[in-house]
C-alpha cells in the first residue's frame, strides 16, 4: 500500500506517522521545505514517546524510514490512497483536488481530512467522484480512536470499503456518516466551542473558570477554550463559518470574538497564543 498525504501540518503529520506505524510505504507533500522538517520533527518527537512507553514495538528511525517527504505533488502518481490534509478552505482544497485528478494512477482514492467542507463539492473538482470520500482523523491523530468516514453523493461502495479496511489497519475505528456541513463531529462539537468563547466575551467566567467547570463537571479531557486553542482557533472559525452558510442558521453564527482573535493572528497553540500562552 502506498499511502499519500498532503499537508505536513499537526493533522497530515499525524496521518502519516499512524500510516507508516502500520507498515504503509508514506509519502508526505507541503509547499515548503521547512514545513516538512517542522513536521518531520513533530513525528519524530511523537514516536519517541510512543516507542518509550512500550507502545511502539519498532524503533522510531525505522517508522520514519517508510515515510518520503516531498514538495511535489507528481511524486504522488502511483499512491493507492492520498488524504488531504492542508488549510479548511475550500477553494484551495478544490484547486488542489483538481491537481490530483490529473497525476494520482486512476484507480487510486482520493480522500480528504476535511472538519467540514462538503466532500461532495471538493468530488466534483477531483474528477473522479466514485472514488473520492471523507476520511477524517481527530486530533491528537496517534492517540485518538475514531476515523470519521464521510461518503459524498457519488462515492462507491468498492471506495468506502477500502478506506474502511485502511482506517482498521492503521489501528482506528471508522464510523460512517453522510455529507451534511460540520458531518457529526463537528456539528455537536464545535458549536459547543463557539459558545464557550462566547462565554468569554460576554464575561460569565474566566477562561480557566470555563475550562474548569466543563473539565471537572462534565469530565472532558480537555476544556473547550484549551480544545480550541488545541486545534487551531483558525481552524474553529472556518467550521463556525461552514455550518452558519451551509444549515443557514443564526444558531451557528461564528462568536465575534473568535473572529477578531484569529484577525489579530492568535490561532492558539500553533502560533503560542490563544486564549492561553504557550
Ligand atoms: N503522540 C504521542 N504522545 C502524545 C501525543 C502525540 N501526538 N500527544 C500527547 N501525547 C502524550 C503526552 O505527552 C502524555 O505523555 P506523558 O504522560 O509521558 O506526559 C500522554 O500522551 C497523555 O497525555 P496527558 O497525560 O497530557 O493527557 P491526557 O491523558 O488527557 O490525554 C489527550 C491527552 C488524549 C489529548 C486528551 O487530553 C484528550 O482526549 N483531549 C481531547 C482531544 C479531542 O477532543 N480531540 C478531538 C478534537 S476535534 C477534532 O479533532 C476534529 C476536528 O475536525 C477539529
Ligand atoms: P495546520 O495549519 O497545522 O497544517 C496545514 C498544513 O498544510 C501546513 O503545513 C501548510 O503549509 C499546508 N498547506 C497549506 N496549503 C497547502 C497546499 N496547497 N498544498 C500543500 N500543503 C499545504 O492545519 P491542521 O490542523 O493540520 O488542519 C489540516 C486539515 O485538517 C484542515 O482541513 C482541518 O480542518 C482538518 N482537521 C483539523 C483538526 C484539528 O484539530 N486541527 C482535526 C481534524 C481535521
Amino acid at each position: 500500500m502506498k499511502f499519500g498525504v498532503i499537508g505536513a501540518g499537526q493533522m497530515g503529520g499525524g496521518i502519516a506517522q499512524v500510516a507508516a506505524q502500520s507498515g504503509f510505504d508514506v509519502i508526505v507533500q507541503d509547499v515548503k521545505d521547512e514545513f516538512l522538517s517542522r513536521g518531520r520533527a513533530t513525528i519524530e518527537k511523537s514516536l519517541g514517546k510512543l516507542h518509550e512507553k512500550g507502545r511502539l514495538t519498532e524503533t522510531p528511525a525505522e517508522v520514519l524510514g517508510r515515510i518520503q517527504f516531498t514538495t511535489e505533488l507528481a511524486d504522488f502518481a502511483d499512491c493507492d490512497i492520498v488524504v488531504e490534509a492542508i488549510v479548511e478552505n475550500e477553494a484551495i482544497k478544490a484547486q488542489l483536488f483538481r491537481q490530483l485528478g490529473e497525476i494520482v494512477k486512476p484507480e487510486g482514492i482520493l480522500a480528504s481530512n476535511t472538519s467540514s467542507i462538503p466532500i461532495t463539492s471538493l468530488a466534483t473538482a477531483s474528477g473522479r467522484p466514485e472514488r473520492f470520500i471523507g476520511m477524517h482523523f481527530m486530533n491528537p491523530v496517534p492517540l485518538m480512536q475514531l476515523v470519521e468516514v464521510i461518503r459524498g453523493y457519488s462515492t462507491s461502495d468498492e471506495t468506502a470499503q477500502k478506506v474502511t479496511e485502511a482506517a482498521r489497519a492503521m489501528g482506528k475505528t471508522p464510523v460512517e456518516c453522510n455529507d451534511f456541513p460540520g458531518f457529526v463531529s463537528n456539528r455537536i462539537l464545535m458549536p459547543m466551542l463557539n459558545e464557550a468563547i462566547q462565554c468569554v466575551m460576554e464575561g460569565v467566567a474566566e477562561p480557566e473558570a470555563i475550562d474548569q467547570i466543563m473539565k471537572l463537571g462534565m469530565n472532558h479531557p480537555m476544556g473547550p477554550l484549551t480544545l480550541a486553542d488545541f486545534i487551531g482557533l483558525d481552524t474553529c472559525l472556518a467550521i463556525m463559518e461552514v455550518l452558519h452558510a451551509g444549515l443557514g442558521d443564526d444558531k451557528y453564527r461564528p462568536s465575534p470574538l473568535l473572529r477578531k482573535m484569529v484577525q489579530a493572528g492568535l490561532l492558539g497553540r500553533k502560533s503560542g497564543r490563544g486564549f492561553y500562552s504557550y
